[in-house]
């Protein structure tokens, strides 16, 4: 991944800090985050979109990595924020972010969240469906209008996993078309809320441009409004074999997109969460038990309780022994909890894992840590942040004492 390199004992190196040494300090399994990495991967958003449509607004969808760290430096960086639901939305405002920087999702919105997000002064809330106009209409009083987008499905169903498909026919989020345009002529026509455009996000991890640019076409088709907000989905480079489009690639395809089909002074939004955080995150962890036979089992101390990707996705990822780097025979990597498709890679090559050897998971920057659960008892990793050899932790590890914190006597 970006920013590791090989010490002279084949060792790796993550932004400055030696993996041995982030295990000792930190213990296992950590999730490491390259500081470094992520803010080059904003940058590279914000000004490479910023370059391409001067109008224009990157929002981190923080779903893929909500923690306090991260919303400050990408809030720092200068990212607007996507928050899905009551839970993300307190822990940005806690954070520190700006509220009329937020950008408010869900398809099952309760009125305490719309209350809070209302009263927080978020930037703009997305309406998903017609009860969210309806409890809006009711709940925003005052001067101040609240601007909105609506959310629509267009009917395009990128090549990904089913799960992590939203834009097709017959999906959950958002409105169809026909019903857009009926919530787009209300919104147009209320008095207290203010329509600045429109939203469609069609999937995540994405592998070609061509649907994005058929959901900026899909937009495009509804009007002429000031925003419009084609969310995020590009897919990340998990394994070798993986050629997502660069994220240059892919704001060139939309831009080219919105050239041809939307209006020139129009605000064009994106919401990357995975390309945005996946590869600036390494988990560590430490082989408990190699069982040789066919296959050989490389146990470690963590799994689907902190990757559920692999589990629920069938997402491939690389890994390797992090003090004897590349090459080897193909093993299952495999998890500590009790169910079979507890695994982490499958086939790797690991070169002569050992009980007590560290293994490396690179590109688990992304919903890994939003993912994170607590089956059979495991405690949640920290994270910490790395930069120029310094490390520090963010998140802290969970204890025992967390795992019965919200039990009642
Ligand atoms: N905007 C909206 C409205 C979204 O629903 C999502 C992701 C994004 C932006 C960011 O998409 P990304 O750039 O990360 O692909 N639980 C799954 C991922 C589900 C993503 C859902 N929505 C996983 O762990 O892989």
């Amino acid at each position: 991944p970006p920013g590791t390199v090989l010490d002279r004992d084949g060792t790796l190196v993550i932004a400055g800090c030696s993996v041995t040494d982030l295990a000792e300090r930190f213990g296992t399994p950590a999730l490491i985050v390259d500081e470094a990495a992520l803010r080059g991967r904003a940058r590279r958003y914000a000004d490479g979109l910023a370059a391409r449509w001067a109008n224009s607004r990157v929002a981190f969808a923080s779903k893929a990595f909500p923690c306090t760290a991260v919303y400050r430096l990408l809030a720092a960086e200068g990212l607007s924020i996507d928050v899905a639901g009551g839970g993300e939305l307190a822990l940005a405002l806690a954070a520190g972010v700006d509220p009329a920087t937020l950008v408010v999702h869900g398809n099952a919105k309760t009125d305490a969240e719309l209350a809070l997000a209302v009263q927080a002064g978020a930037g703009l809330i997305v309406i998903d469906n017609f009860d969210d106009i309806d409890r809006l209409e009711q709940l925003v009083t005052g001067d101040r209008r609240q601007s909105v987008l609506v959310r629509v499905t267009p009917g395009i169903r990128p090549d990904t996993h089913a799960a992590v498909s939203t834009g097709q026919e017959g999906s959950k989020f958002g409105l169809t078309l026909p019903q857009a345009r009926k919530a787009i002529a209300r919104l147009r026509a209320s008095d207290v809320l203010r329509l600045d455009g429109v939203h469609v996000h069609i999937g995540s991890q994405i592998l070609d441009t061509e649907p994005f640019v058929r959901a900026v076409e899909a937009v495009a088709d509804l009007g002429t409004f000031d925003v419009y907000n084609v969310g995020g989905g590009l897919g990340a480079r998990y394994t070798y074999g993986d050629t997502p489009p660069s994220v240059e690639e892919y704001l060139d395809a939309l831009v080219d997109a919105a050239r041809r089909g939307l209006p020139r002074g129009a605000r064009i939004m994106i919401e990357p969460g995975r390309s945005l955080v996946a590869e600036a995150g390494v988990t560590l962890y430490r082989v408990a038990t190699v069982k040789h036979g066919e296959p050989v089992f490389v146990a470690v101390d963590g799994g689907m309780g902190d990757n559920l990707e692999v589990a629920l996705y069938g997402q491939r990822f690389e890994a390797t022994v992090a003090t004897r780097v590349g090459g080897g025979d193909p093993c299952h990597l495999v998890g500590r909890h009790c169910e079979s498709g507890d695994l982490l890679s499958v086939d790797v090559p690991l070169r002569d894992p050992r009980p007590g050897d560290l293994i490396a998971v690179p590109v688990t920057g992304a919903y890994c840590y939003s993912l994170a659960n607590n089956y059979n008892g495991a405690l949640r990793p920290p994270v910490v942040f790395c930069r120029d050899g310094e490390a520090r932790a963010v998140v802290r590890r969970e204890t025992y004492d967390d795992l019965r914190r919200r039990d009642l006597p």
